[in-house]
This record gives C-alpha cells, structure tokens and sequence, in this order.
C-alpha cells in the first residue's frame, strides 16, 4: 500500500487550515491531512466534511480514550465522517480497542498510541508504577493493539522497529517528528529526516512545521514526498 504522508493542520480555526491549503490544489492528488484536537474542536465535523468533499484524506488525530462502550459509540459516529484514520490509546485496553476496530468505516484505519513520546521513561515509571523499560512497555502496548485487530501505530520513529519486531510488517508504523535537512528541530527533542524515519521501519510520516512554516509550503511537502519515495 502507498504509504501515506500526512500534512499536520495545527491551526487554531478552518479559516486559517484552509488558507494554507489553497496552493496544493493545485497538485494532481490532493494531500492527506492530520486534524488534531486543536482543530477538531475549533472546526468540528462540519470543516472534516469540507476537507473530505475537497478529496484531502483525513487523519482525526483524536487519541480516543473511555470505556469501550462510549468509545465504540464515537468511532461510529467518526465513521460518518467517512476519515480514513483515527487514533486511539492502546492503553484503553482489549476491550476498547476490539470496540472501535468493530465500530470503524469499511475504508477507515485505526492507529494506536502506544506511550505518549513527552513522556520520559522515569515519567511513564513513576506515572503508571511500573518498572517496564519504555521499549518493553511500547512493545506490550502494540502487541495488545495488534491483537485486538488495530492496522498500526503511532510512535516515535526510533520505536518503529521494535513495533514491528512484536507485531507484522504491514502493520502501520506511522511517525511524527520529522524534519527535512536545515529545519529547526522547534519543540521536537528527537527528530529524524523522511529518510531515516523509512531506514527506521516507519510506514508513513506526520509532517507538520517542515512544511506549514516553509517559505513555499507545496514545494516543502513535494521535497518530503520525494525524500519518502513518493512522487507529488
Ligand atoms: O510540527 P511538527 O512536525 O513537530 O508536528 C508534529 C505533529 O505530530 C503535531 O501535530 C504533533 O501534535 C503530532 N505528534 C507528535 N508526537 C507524537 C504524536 C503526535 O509530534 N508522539
């Protein structure tokens, strides 16, 4: 499968996500994006229509996390949406988890977070009072998520391989903290180029800086793209 990469719209409203997006349609293909919690809750389901009907594919960047009953309840709903992926915590558990991959669209991917990347491992120990190494703990997280009929992950890049080596190769690898070569690494404590993230096991990248804060914007997505293996 062509390995997706997603623009990150972290912009405080639609209008501001939409003015940014008026130079790439011009491209044959319109770009996939990630809609965060920011913009979701500005914006709503009303701007993932707009963006759906404008042919961008649509990553809801919503970390879902309840009893299973209630999660099952939002997936449903979010597949009316007709996004294609969604993010929720490994950490739900089983139960949950088996719930929303019941509740998905036919063309909908669930992602699972495994331990939040601002999490240090002495944080994630003292947190959740465990003595697991956070490689350890990532793995146990991804296996329960792979289990449980989850199409993959999202994680550091450097955890990409360790996913991997407990789960299946086409079990999704998605990572954020990418930089393309000369950008500032701005708030990201580890950063990687599309290139490393690939050599790193990674089945497609979050790409948000890089790109929303370039001079050109299109030309920036087009050199990730390229750098990725994908031609835009
Ligand atoms: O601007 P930058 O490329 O750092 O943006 C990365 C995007 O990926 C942001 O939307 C951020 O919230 C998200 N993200 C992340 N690290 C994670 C999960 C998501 O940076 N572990």
């Amino acid at each position: 499968m062509t390995a997706p990469v997603f623009i990150a719209l972290d912009f405080p409203d639609a209008a501001s996500a939409q003015a940014f997006l008026v130079p790439f349609r011009d491209l044959p293909e319109q770009p996939a994006v990630k809609v965060g919690m920011e913009l979701f809750y500005a914006a709503g389901p009303a701007f993932v229509r707009e963006l759906r009907q404008q042919g961008f594919t649509v990553f809801l960047d919503l970390k879902l996390y309840d009893i299973p009953n209630t999660v099952g309840h939002a997936v449903a709903r979010l597949a009316q949406l007709d996004v294609q992926y969604l993010t929720i915590h490994a950490a739900g558990g089983t139960k949950m988890l088996q719930q929303a991959v019941a509740n998905k669209g036919a063309d909908m991917k669930i992602l699972a977070v495994t331990q939040l990347t601002s999490f240090s491992e002495a944080d994630m120990q003292a947190t959740q009072q465990t003595p697991l190494s956070m490689a350890d703990s990532v793995q146990h997280l991804a296996k329960l998520a792979y289990a449980a009929g989850v199409d993959g992950t999202i994680s550091a890049p450097g955890e990409a391989a360790l996913i991997q080596a407990v789960t299946a190769d086409d079990f999704l690898r998605i990572t954020p903290g990418i930089r393309l070569a000369g950008d500032a690494a701005d708030d990201q404590a580890r950063i990687t180029t599309p290139k490393v993230a690939r050599q790193s096991g990674a089945t497609g990248l979050v790409v948000g800086r890089s790109i929303t804060k370039a001079h050109t914007p299109v030309a920036a997505y087009q050199r990730v793209m390229a750098e990725w293996g994908n031609e835009a």
